[in-house]
């Protein structure tokens, strides 16, 4: 069945609502905070919001520990606030999309306190059990230590790839599928625009009695995501899925797929055979050296796969990741240049491009000064692991100040008052001092800012279709710090040039990129927009070379 909404017309807003409005003053961001800033959202440009998690929950991972899924956090607010958000933001022109979290429930949802009572309980085989108390592989989660936790009252182990406390779902029990459908169509028919499914890919579990390659920690643990993810049987559950659940709605569909490269990645996506419309792969936020070379050769392989119907969601930072800012651009000296080319890159590339909150207003890391200001559970296990390790403590805190999950974390910065007009009361987790200058505020009303310029790219991809359909390929490609490719649609051609480094590049022979004459092409040029001039007049041009300064980025599109 074909799907009705354009999703390919969609950008993507992430909302982690812990940290986005407080309404009520109890330093914890809400449900009735989000209403009040719909406005600001649609005053932005985005048609969709992803809303992380915020369901019942005892917060061990932030809400991806759901104890009732059915039922509100109360943090956030209630069942009737949400209903209120999907009204209101239907107004708005926004549809919202929920977080879907089924490889894993909390341990404290009704089905796991039954399951772990008695072997003979119903919810038992809800989950994944050990056959005995032996544990039977050595597999590392990813919040480190065992994937296996022993459960004294039946004398077995289950399985949890995230925390203890976030057991593993059986997704081979008939059941338990057919529940999380009936919970999916709820939310459906309640009004929700769709699904960002959390790590959808490793719903299905290889043989958990075969040891996973791989290197051992200190404790001989093995940590192989790669062993978890794309196993036999996973096509079929979202085939299924499709089938019971998404086909029959108007709806949007995401997939977070951990350890996936393109051709996986285009069985999940391709047009009409996939049962979703587009994934988030990892290839680029988790290169462990993040040169302009590496990026590029990522792009290089996923290009043909977007060339053949596959899609993708562009983005360089989320909940999970420190902000794209300061990973992949110069916070410090080119803040603004750097965030609008990034902010280029996620708009230009082929796929939905997703903004996650605060880039649009160039958030940046947080220097943490002490342990007791992380609050994430992945970063405090590892403290304790790495500390465990014999890490001194200075290396350990300039590690998790580079690499914690809280960097992005860290409250919206709405304004200069106190805690940046994200809360009256005392935030859950501290603001960034920088604050006083990185603010919606002072970028709404300028018409040189980084959030005007969001303002610009957004409304460039509803006046051209090339930045949504257009075919795309690599071009200059020697050129060490420039990321350029050119796209084509129709009677439209895009050219987009980033010069993603601190020093400027110089580009011979453009002759071979655009027509000479750019008088009837549309440009946009960062630094131009920054500075509030022409856009031609950004662009040196000496004779046949063109003279990129440092973060400049280019669009030209020639009709
Ligand atoms: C996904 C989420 C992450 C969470 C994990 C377990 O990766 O994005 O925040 O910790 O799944 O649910
Ligand atoms: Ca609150």
């Amino acid at each position: 069945m074909s799907k009705k909404i354009d999703w390919k017309d969609s950008v993507v807003y992430q909302i982690y609502p812990r940290s986005f409005s407080d309404s009520n003053s109890d330093g914890i961001g809400d449900i009735k905070g989000i209403i009040s800033k719909l406005s600001y959202l649609e005053n932005l440009g985005i048609n969709v919001i992803w809303l992380s998690p915020v369901y019942s929950s005892p917060n061990d991972d932030n809400g991806y520990d759901i104890s009732d899924y059915y039922n509100i956090n109360t943090d956030f607010g209630t069942m009737a606030d949400m209903d209120e958000l999907l009204s209101e933001s239907k107004k708005h022109g926004i549809r919202i999309l929920m977080d879907l979290v089924v490889n894993h429930t909390s341990d404290e949802h009704e089905w796991f306190k039954q399951a772990k009572s008695d072997k003979n309980n119903k919810y038992h085989d809800y989950y994944i059990w050990s056959k005995d108390e032996q544990k039977p592989n050595n597999w590392r989660s990813f919040f480190q230590g065992s994937v296996w936790e022993l459960n004294k009252s039946t004398n077995e182990n289950y399985l949890h790839l995230f925390s203890k406390k976030q057991p593993d779902l059986n997704w081979e029990n008939r059941e338990m599928r057919n529940e999380i459908y009936t919970m999916m169509k709820w939310w459906l028919d309640k009004g929700v625009g769709g699904f960002r499914l959390d790590v959808f890919n490793v719903y299905a579990k290889p043989d958990l009695y075969s040891s996973a390659p791989g290197i051992a920690d200190s404790n001989g643990f093995v940590f192989n995501p790669g062993h978890y993810a794309n196993n036999d049987g996973i096509h079929e559950i979202m085939q299924e899925m499709n089938e019971e659940v998404f086909s029959n709605y108007d709806c949007l569909t995401v997939g977070e797929a951990v350890e996936i490269n393109p051709t996986e990645a285009i069985n999940y996506v391709q047009s009409d055979k996939g049962a979703l419309n587009m994934v988030f792969h990892f290839e680029i936020v988790s290169l462990e050296d993040k040169s302009t070379k590496n990026m590029k050769k990522v792009l290089k392989n996923w290009i043909p796969v977007m060339n053949k119907g596959g899609w993708n969601s562009n983005y360089l930072s989320n909940h999970d990741n420190p902000r794209q800012v300061s990973v992949f651009g110069n916070d410090d000296k080119y803040l603004k240049e750097s965030a609008t080319l990034l902010a280029t890159m996620n708009f230009t590339l082929p796929g939905t491009p997703y903004i996650y909150q605060g880039e649009e207003i160039g958030m940046t890391n947080m220097l943490f000064n002490s342990f007791s200001q992380f609050n994430d559970i992945e970063t405090i296990n590892g403290i304790k692991s790495l500390r465990n390790q014999g890490k001194d403590d200075d290396f350990i805190l300039n590690y998790f100040r580079e690499k914690s999950r809280d960097n992005s974390r860290t409250p919206i910065q709405w304004d200069n008052s106190l805690n940046a007009g994200f809360t009256d009361g005392k935030p859950w987790l501290d603001v960034n001092p920088n604050y006083t200058e990185i603010n919606t505020e002072n970028q709404i009303h300028d018409d040189k800012s980084i959030f005007t310029y969001y303002q610009e790219l957004i409304s460039l991809r509803k006046q051209f279709s090339v930045l949504t359909h257009g075919d795309s390929k690599i071009i200059l490609e020697k050129e060490e710090d420039l990321i350029a490719y050119k796209r084509t649609y129709k009677n439209e051609t895009m050219y987009v040039l980033l010069n993603r480094s601190d020093n400027e590049t110089v580009i011979k022979s453009h002759a071979n990129l655009w027509n000479n004459n750019l008088d009837d092409s549309y440009i946009l040029d960062n630094l131009s927009f920054l500075s509030g001039n022409n856009s031609l007049d950004g662009i040196v041009v000496k004779g046949d070379e063109i003279l990129l300064k440092p973060w400049q980025s280019i669009i030209v599109i020639e009709k």
